[in-house]
């Protein structure tokens, strides 16, 4: 495995973070046990992850604090979220700091590396501002967690505006951010912040549908085309990205993706979401992998540079 430092908290984490949410959960989305699940996340720490990323919404924070009992504190970097209103109601600061205990005592800790706000939306931007950023340094101060996190609603803002808006205080230690080949939007608008900051940086979204799945890639290739966001000539829907196959040693699309992702200079960490040992083990190979070749990921860039309103769900 390969460490880097997670921003100005100063944290050693993989390049590869276990995401225990998105579409999989785990697998508990598909029918996993929790005896499953809780394998995945150990063979993810056989493999050198030491980067677990959860949340209270996922309902895989017990899941991680089984899979990580009897592990020494400092070998594991934990993060886990809790959203910033509850059915349509704000969440106050004494229910966040609430909701942060509940959070520790669910993973068997009794401190979290990263607590994140869990992807406001437009409207509830003050009411993090305001409400629960003095929290998050009070749960700072109490030694309950070690930094503050923001995570984005990437699916729906494709294009950041809620983070940008965010970042107007300069209250975060680490961001949750949505990237890939299809979304680069990140490089022109969160990155130049997020370096100048030293905010520690996590990729979610690398693979997502649009490459685990080869019919919704030409789907969302061909919504991109009819909105004129990328060039025709440079797009075949009977083999969709075909060049970086022919053109790299990337075993397969789901491998070109994370790769590309991994060596983006803005990123430190890739989280890669899944609920299978195989897939686990075959990702991992993959994020170790070198860098695409230049010419390819050159193409990527180009492909794409005018893309903004895809995420890859
Ligand atoms: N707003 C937020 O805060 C937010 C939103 C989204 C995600 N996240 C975090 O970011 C993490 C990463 O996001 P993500 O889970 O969407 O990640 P991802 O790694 O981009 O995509 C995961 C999806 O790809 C599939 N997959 C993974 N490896 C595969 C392979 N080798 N072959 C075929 N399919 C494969 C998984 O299914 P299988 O289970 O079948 O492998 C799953 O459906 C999440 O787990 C979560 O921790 C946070």
């Amino acid at each position: 495995m390969e460490f880097t430092t997670l921003g100005r908290t100063g944290l050693r984490v993989s390049v590869v973070g276990m995401g225990c949410g998105g579409a999989s959960r785990l697998g508990q989305t598909y029918g996993n046990s929790e005896a499953e699940s809780v394998a995945v996340v150990r063979r993810a720490m056989e493999l050198g992850i030491n980067y677990i990323d959860t949340a209270e919404a996922y309902h895989t924070e017990e899941i991680v604090g089984k899979a990580i009992a009897g592990v020494p504190r400092d070998q594991i970097v934990l993060s886990t979220k809790k959203a910033p209103y509850k059915n349509d109601v704000p969440v106050s600061a004494s229910e966040l700091i609430a909701g942060c205990e509940a959070s520790l005592r669910r993973l068997g800790i009794d401190y979290v590396d990263v607590y994140h706000i869990h992807g406001p939306k437009q409207d509830q931007i003050q009411h993090v501002l305001d409400e629960l950023v003095p929290a998050l340094q009070t749960l700072k101060e109490q030694g309950k967690i070690r930094a503050t996190g923001i995570s984005e609603n990437f699916s729906t803002d494709t294009e950041h505006s809620v983070l940008l808006e965010l970042f107007q205080a300069d209250v975060w230690d680490v961001a949750m951010i949505g990237y890939n080949i299809l979304n680069q939007t990140a490089n022109r608008t969160i990155f130049p912040i997020t370096q100048a900051r030293k905010i520690g940086t996590e990729c979610m979204f690398a693979v997502r549908k649009a490459f685990s799945r080869p019919d919704h890639l030409r789907a969302v290739l061909a919504d991109l085309l009819e909105k004129g966001e990328i060039p025709a000539d440079e797009i075949d829907l009977d083999d969709p990205l075909g060049f970086v196959l022919a053109e790299s040693d990337a075993r397969d699309l789901t491998e070109a993706a994370y790769r590309f992702c991994r060596h983006e200079p803005g990123l430190d960490t890739v989280l890669m979401g899944t609920g299978n040992i195989h897939h686990l083990e075959t990702n991992v190979r993959s994020l170790l992998c070198p860098p695409l070749p230049a010419p390819v990921t050159e193409r990527l860039q180009r492909i794409f540079a005018h893309a903004i309103s895809a995420s890859g769900s």
